[in-house]
């Protein structure tokens, strides 16, 4: 297709819905910069959009999803100071669409991308290293040696936040959907991984701990595994529910917390990356990561930006390991 254009979420529904259309050339506003996108990220979260599933935010169609990409800047609006046309930046949660081949975008979103990283690495990885970022070191006072279960951990985020939370010094315990998918945890430094799909997990973090439980859950599947994360927590634990990526959690009753002095919250990286030093600082430890080639970030497909659909129906099929990354085809 002939540039620009973007993807639409013409209406709500399945991923058929996601239809290429031309669009205008943007043009920067003083604060703005223009930016051709080289790598376009396909996170979950654009899937409950498209879906109509409810969010902190959900936009009426038609729009164009996605909420992170990277790109070289080729117009600088009359009031940017610290970027040059030819810079290469990434964003996330800045109020564009990213499902496009140009956007304008507010230059105090942008990120810039340190040089020999490639594009496809920063748009597969940067909203989960970030996300994973504030997961460990924002929200729980862990010492080495602590143990955490983390769901789906050969997805996207459960990739990274795995091998972190390794890093620092954590006994892991994984889930996964498959034996494919337990196996990679298990190569990603998981110190055990539980194939949930076969396996009861509850009953299985009881045995591993001895019945003493975790005292942090990373739970990025929501419905299907609440409950039984809330029973995996030793006194005082914590349930970070972070994705709700087999639909939400209902129903729950506070005062099942009371027993046990549990705790639980529902966080999103838009809070943590709201203000731009916090999330330039977040950066630092997001790109540390990512710059480095031991720490392993599957990229499961990398597709053309007209087969949207596609990489929606892989993310929804269950099948993925990793991320799947956009790329703007242009006759
Ligand atoms: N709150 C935040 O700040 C934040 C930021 C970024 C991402 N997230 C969340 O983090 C999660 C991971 O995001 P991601 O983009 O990297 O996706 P992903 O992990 O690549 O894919 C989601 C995974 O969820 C598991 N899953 C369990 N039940 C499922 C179901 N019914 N349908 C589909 N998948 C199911 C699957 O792994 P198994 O087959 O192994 O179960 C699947 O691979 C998502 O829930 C996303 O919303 C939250």
């Amino acid at each position: 297709m002939k540039a620009p254009y973007a993807v639409y979420v013409t209406k709500l529904g399945g991923p058929e819905v996601l239809q290429a259309l031309p669009i205008d050339m943007p043009v920067a506003k003083p604060n703005e910069v223009v930016i051709a996108h080289t790598a376009i990220a396909v996170n979950f979260v654009d899937v409950y959009l498209r879906a109509g599933q409810p969010h902190s935010h959900n936009p009426d169609p038609p729009f164009i999803p996605g909420v992170s990409a990277v790109g070289r800047v080729v117009e600088v609006g009359a009031a940017v100071k610290d970027l040059v046309v030819g810079d290469i930046i990434t964003y996330t949660n800045a109020g564009v669409g990213s499902y496009c081949t140009h956007v304008a975008l507010p230059a105090d979103r942008a990120i810039p991308v340190p040089p020999g990283i490639s594009a496809e690495r920063v748009a597969a990885g940067i909203v989960r290293a970030l996300t994973s970022q504030y997961l460990l070191k924002q929200m729980y006072p862990f010492k080495a040696g602590d143990t955490v279960l983390i769901h789906a951990a050969a997805g996207g985020v459960g990739q990274i936040l795995t091998q972190w939370a390794k890093r620092l010094g954590l006994r892991v315990i994984a889930t996964a959907g498959s034996d494919k998918k337990v196996k990679i945890a298990l190569e990603l430094g998981a110190d055990y991984a539980i194939n949930y799909s076969t396996q009861d997990f509850v009953t299985e973090v009881k045995r591993i701990t001895n019945n003493e439980g975790v005292c942090v859950v990373f739970d990025s599947v929501g419905k299907t595994t609440f409950d039984g994360s809330v029973a995996c927590l030793a006194p005082k634990g914590l349930v970070i529910n972070f994705g709700t990526a087999s639909g939400q959690v209902e129903g729950f009753a506070l005062q099942d917390l009371h027993a046990r002095s549990l705790w639980v919250c529902r966080p999103t990286l838009r809070t943590y990356v709201a203000k731009r030093d916090d999330m330039l600082a977040m950066s630092v430890d997001a790109f540390e990561m990512l710059a480095d080639p031991t720490v392993r970030l599957d990229i499961e497909a990398v597709l053309p930006l007209t087969q949207a659909s596609e990489a929606h129906r892989l993310l929804e099929g269950r099948t993925t390991t990793g991320a799947i990354v956009l790329v703007p085809d242009v006759d």
